[in-house]
């Protein structure tokens, strides 16, 4: 009667292990019968208790001698589904490929550079400068004194009570004249931040800044570089420009510059409000007493300077009706570009 219970399992291991074709199966048949906790020989090895006294040395060293056998069962059979190689997926080489998902240059960057080929052409050089600013170039060296309204702490994020962060890419203007003498002729495109946001304002956006110094520099220039700039940026001849007077500190004259809706070419739609003009940027002639602050002779030298902002023109240029869009990276707008 024992010596079936052993046949039996040595009989069912033997089949069960046979069949076994991978790693995880061999394991559950080890588990189940070799196991500490509830293995099939554990129970076995219970029954001692049933055996007549005489005899349990020769039965416990049976179930040690089945255990053994189980084990040398369980490692062959290891051995064997290891050995065993599933055979590589068949590749279809006829299959067409999975194109990569390339990534895009922002339609933000794509505009700037646009911008700064079109004033290269032009004979510019490119100026830059930093975007945490003191206030003597962000304003006080534009002819904006402490009690100017754009100085506000409303518009303005101050880091501290001299460093902010640049309002305006003018400073730039600023800093290049420190470092140069006329003729100048430069575009500074940047970052700049407001304490600003809704559909066309984001506390942080993106200027070019003009300035060019020479001798004879009229408005006429301007005027003239802006409608060159504009048409060639949206691809129109038929762009017109208006300047409207208006204010800024560091340019007198000053002006607004207004173009010819490039949307409706001027017959008046949504965008600009019926009117067939947008507004576009502020310039004017550099005022001479931003002159006197870097040092240049206001009686040799005159000059121009303009500013406008990248964000707007690329939502004109791409029919974009809210800034946010640009800063949200949401995959599903810019893979549009
Ligand atoms: N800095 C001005 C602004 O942020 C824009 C501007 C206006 C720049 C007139 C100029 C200029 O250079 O001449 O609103």
């Amino acid at each position: 009667m024992r010596r079936e219970r052993f046949d039996e399992i040595r009989a069912a291991f033997a089949a069960e292990i046979a069949s076994a074709e991978t790693e995880s199966e061999v394991l559950d048949i080890k588990g189940r019968y070799t196991g500490k906790k509830r293995g099939i020989l554990q129970d076995l090895m219970a029954s001692l208790r049933e055996v007549p006294a005489e005899d349990r040395p020769a039965f416990g060293q049976a179930v040690n001698a089945l255990k053994s056998e189980l084990e040398a069962g369980v490692e062959s059979a290891l051995q064997r589904v290891r050995a065993v190689r599933k055979a590589p997926p068949a590749v279809d080489v006829t299959l067409p490929g999975i194109p990569p998902d390339l990534g895009r240059v922002h339609p933000i960057t794509r505009v700037r550079r646009e911008i700064e080929e079109l004033f290269i052409g032009m004979g510019y050089a490119i100026a830059t400068g930093p975007e945490v600013e003191d206030a003597y170039h962000n304003f006080e060296a534009l002819n904006t004194p402490a009690d100017h309204p754009s100085r506000d702490i409303q518009d303005t994020f101050y880091i501290s009570d001299d460093a902010l962060l640049r309002t305006q890419t003018s400073p730039v203007q600023i800093r290049t004249m420190e470092s140069r003498r006329p003729p100048i002729k430069i575009i500074a495109p940047g970052r700049v931040f407001r304490r600003d946001d809704d559909v066309s304002h984001s506390p942080m956006f993106f200027q070019v800044e003009g300035l060019v110094v020479d001798r004879g520099i009229t408005m006429a220039h301007l005027k003239g570089t802006l409608a060159h700039f504009y048409r060639a940026l949206f691809r129109r001849e038929d762009i017109e420009l208006r300047f409207r007077p208006s204010y800024f500190p560091f340019t007198e004259p000053s002006a607004e510059t207004d173009l010819t809706c490039v949307i409706c070419g001027g017959s008046g739609c949504a965008v600009c409000k019926r009117t067939g003009w947008l507004e576009i940027g502020g310039c004017g002639m550099v005022d001479p007493a931003v002159f006197e602050f870097v040092d240049i002779d206001a009686e040799e030298y005159t000059g121009f300077a303009f500013g406008l902002g990248i964000d707007r023109i690329a939502m004109l240029k791409y029919g974009i009706d809210h800034i946010r869009h640009f800063f949200e990276n949401d995959a599903r707008f810019l893979e549009q570009f």
